[in-house]
């Protein structure tokens, strides 16, 4: 795999990757009930936000499973306003894109913006044929962001996943990397 080149920069956007200087802010808003609501991994601890944030700080994209896990930050702005990532899935040339912001980066369009940039980077600079995202089918935000990507709606799985009590349905979006070259 070539390597990632950082920071990424779109119109309004940095990302980069994550330091240790970020684990409060990270915290912050992966502590959130709302921000976990369609999350499987629910509201992240301090002790999980340290392991995550150590992670995503030594981040590694080099075999099936790796994850480019980005910090988003606005332009001129030093303040961390979510993540963006992209999974390198088993198959060949086969991506996973997702997106989480703080409620102080929504409405802003920067996740759209965000993941157009892991789009970019899977598809020209990693080369990738096809970029899915896997969402609860009741997260609307994030189907709309799907929607603004140009991805299609591919699947609903429906009740294919229990946590927090509750049976959940997954939706699934894709793009091609002709579809996105075609758009841009
Ligand atoms: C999913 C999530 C990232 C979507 O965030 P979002 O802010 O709605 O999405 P975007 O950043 O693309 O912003 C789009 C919104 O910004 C608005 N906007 C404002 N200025 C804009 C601009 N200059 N350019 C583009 N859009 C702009 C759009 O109109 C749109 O608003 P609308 O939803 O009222 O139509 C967010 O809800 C979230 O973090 N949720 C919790 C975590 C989560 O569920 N993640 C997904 C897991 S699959």
């Amino acid at each position: 795999m070539p390597e990632i080149p950082l920071p990424i920069l779109t119109e309004r956007l940095v990302l980069r990757r994550f330091t240790a200087d970020d684990l409060t802010a990270y915290h912050a808003y992966r502590s959130l009930e709302e921000t976990a609501r369609f999350l499987p991994s629910g509201p992240h601890k301090i002790t999980t936000a340290m392991q995550v944030v150590g992670k995503y700080s030594n981040f590694v994209f080099e075999q099936v499973g790796d994850w480019v896990s980005l910090a988003v930050e606005a332009k001129g702005s030093p303040v961390l306003l979510g993540e963006v990532v992209l999974k390198w899935l088993p198959g060949r040339g086969q991506g996973e894109v997702g997106w989480i912001l703080a409620p102080a980066g929504r409405g802003k369009g920067y996740a759209t913006e965000a993941a157009e940039a892991m789009l970019k980077l899977g598809f020209e600079t990693l080369g990738m044929h096809r970029i899915e995202a896997r969402l609860d089918a009741l997260n609307g935000a994030s189907a709309a962001v799907c929607q603004r990507l140009g991805m299609q709606h591919e699947a609903t799985l429906r009740e294919n996943s229990f946590a927090n009590g509750v049976w959940s349905s997954e939706a699934r979006y894709a793009i091609f990397a002709s579809e996105w070259k075609s758009s841009h």
